[in-house]
């Protein structure tokens, strides 16, 4: 089973894009374990709902803070921001589809998904919003 542990590698130096960062690595983990344990489908299936419904929201919110403090690359970061929910959601609408709960594989997915963005465009946005805000 993955598990992620939040540890200052993965800070971008914003304290409150940190905060959102640790909940959704705690409920990646919270899925994670879901999967490994085998809970019940649809005890999964709250759990990403739950995972997205988060992810979408905070998104939003450093949609908000680039815009704010005139990020400017702000318009790549919400054209990734559409991707990695267009994926997640294609994710989900496969599952639901097929009547299949989320795999192992799809955590693996998900762990990508989260961690690579972190370490990519989140990691610029946070060099440019620590020294503006
Ligand atoms: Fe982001």
């Amino acid at each position: 089973m993955k598990e992620l542990t939040w540890d200052r590698t993965l800070s971008v130096e914003v304290p409150e894009i940190d905060e959102d960062h640790r909940r959704l690595v705690d409920l990646y983990n919270i899925l994670s374990h879901a999967v490994a344990e085998g809970e019940s489908a649809e005890y999964i299936a709250a759990v990403t709902d739950e995972l997205i419904a988060c992810t979408l929201w905070h998104f939003r919110h450093e949609e908000r803070l680039m815009l704010k403090h005139g990020y400017p690359g702000l318009a790549e970061h919400k054209a990734e921001h559409a991707e990695l929910m267009a994926d997640a959601q294609a994710l989900q609408q496969r599952l639901v589809a097929a009547g299949e709960t989320v795999a192992s594989t799809d955590v693996e997915f998900l762990e990508r998904w989260l961690v690579e963005h972190i370490y990519g465009a989140d990691m610029k946005m946070g060099l440019y919003l620590s020294a503006a805000m």
